[in-house]
């Protein structure tokens, strides 16, 4: 059987609805990472599951096919290995808070991250503000680094999952990245293969997130969650929501800054919260606390004390970046051009909208219009206050952080859009995090 007819009665019986087997689609991802299965027959094959999905063995067996594409990473019995994800979000530097926080507290923490992608940021693209500091590791040497510090925050490794690499980057291209199957087993993938025995998934819904509604994100942690149990692996997962940002930073330098903050026992409080959140359900799943609670009360007591920050300055190090902005946040990189949004008006502030906020960071230069475009670490917005009060006319509401004045001339429209107002008194924005445990 030749490859071009078999590939296209699997895209038949896909668009028919049809279920196909795990060798069937270890089939198609060996042949589309060698190269003998076309971009266009894989494009098709992607629509037909984006719009029939696939059935939950289907999904599994996508993730095996996934992870069996490339290496996977083992960790000793007696250091267990935790990881965390998050669907994508905006201002979300929980990241650079928890692998360092956890890694204090004695817990083996490798994370590996992704770069901005749509409207959302990426905590590679963070990290790479601070001056030196690399994220693109062999695994030797990321061995060797968690081995000697307990941690690392490094890119996604090419060999680990690849099949999954090739596949994400024709789905951004295919509009095919909101399919629950693809990015459940595309997560998983990932996580399965870099070897973390205990895994919490921050599933993102709202505004800002790709998942529109809670009852899409349940479903996605839903699915993710049995795939990694399936697995043999600790899930759980956290229903977070994103409507506004996440703290008060969306743009890369600044939201180091204000993850660095947080290590030292400061910054917004919703930062400080999910931390707390994700970190708690990380130790209970790995034994190191025997109750949320004893968890929560340990990891809080950390961010008081200074290790964290002192930790996030070894992993800096380590990774040959400069480790002086933990204690001197003014050496990262400043943008030439501050400008302060005031309020146009009184009223009560009902929301910052998270997504318009990402569109102004995005356009003051901190994300990317297409992939490959570089990003400026320096720009982005600083939220002065967030919705569910009331303002005076003339207060600041935000600052934009931007390369020239032009630049925040430019993105002046979008930001000011992202301000929703009300006619009658708001409350500050429900920040209940749910819990899907299988
Ligand atoms: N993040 C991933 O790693 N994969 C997806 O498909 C979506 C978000």
């Amino acid at each position: 059987m030749s490859t071009t007819p078999s590939m296209v009665v699997l895209i038949e019986r896909k668009k028919r609805g049809e279920a196909l087997t795990a060798s069937e689609l270890q089939w198609i991802c060996h042949g589309y990472l060698e190269g003998e299965i076309p971009d266009y027959q894989v494009a098709a094959w992607l629509m037909a599951v984006r719009w029939r999905g696939m059935t939950g063995a289907e999904t599994l067996a996508l993730t095996d096919a996934l992870v069996g594409s490339g290496r996977t990473l083992e960790w000793p019995a007696d250091q267990p290995v935790v990881d965390k994800h998050s669907t994508g979000g905006v201002g979300d530097k929980t990241s650079i808070v928890l692998v360092p926080l956890l890694a204090a507290a004695g817990i083996t923490f490798v994370k590996m991250s992704g770069r901005g992608l749509g409207h959302t940021g990426g905590t590679i693209d963070k990290l790479e503000a601070i001056p030196g500091l690399e994220t693109d590791l062999d695994l030797d040497r990321l061995r060797r680094q968690v081995e000697r510090i307990g941690c690392a925050l490094v890119s996604q490794n090419q060999s680990l999952a690849p099949a999954d690499g090739a596949l994400y980057a024709l789905r951004d291209v295919t509009a095919t990245v909101d399919s629950e199957p693809l990015i459940a087993s595309s997560v998983m993938s990932k996580k399965l293969a870099a070897g973390a025995r205990a895994i919490v998934l921050d599933v993102k819904f709202g505004r800002g997130a790709f998942m529109a509604n809670e009852e899409e994100a349940e479903a996605l942690a839903a699915t993710m969650v049995a795939i990694g149990k399936g697995a043999g692996r600790k899930v759980r997962a956290v229903l977070s929501p994103m409507d506004e940002p996440l703290g008060q930073a969306v743009g890369n330098a600044l939201e180091v800054r204000e993850a660095i903050d947080v290590l030292h026992g400061g910054g917004p409080a919703d930062v400080r919260e999910l931390t707390l959140v994700l970190g708690s359900h990380l130790m209970v799943l790995i034994g190191c606390a025997a109750t949320l609670g004893d968890a929560r009360s340990a990891l809080a007591q950390l961010l008081g004390s200074g290790v964290g920050a002192a930790k996030l300055e070894e992993l800096i190090q380590v990774q040959g970046g400069d480790s002086r902005v933990v204690a001197d946040p003014d050496l990262l990189p400043p943008a030439p051009h501050v400008e302060v949004f005031e309020s146009p008006q009184d009223g009560w502030l009902e929301r910052v909208d998270a997504r318009l906020i990402a569109q102004a960071a995005l356009e003051l230069g901190a994300g990317r219009r297409r992939k490959g475009d570089a990003v400026d670490p320096r720009t982005g917005v600083r939220l002065v206050v967030k919705g569910g009060r009331r303002i005076a006319a003339g207060e600041p509401l935000a600052e934009m952080h931007a390369a020239s004045e032009d630049a925040s001339r430019a993105a002046l429209e979008t930001l000011s859009q992202a301000f929703r107002w009300s006619d009658c008194p708001v409350h500050p924005f429900p920040q209940a995090h749910r819990i899907i445990e299988g």
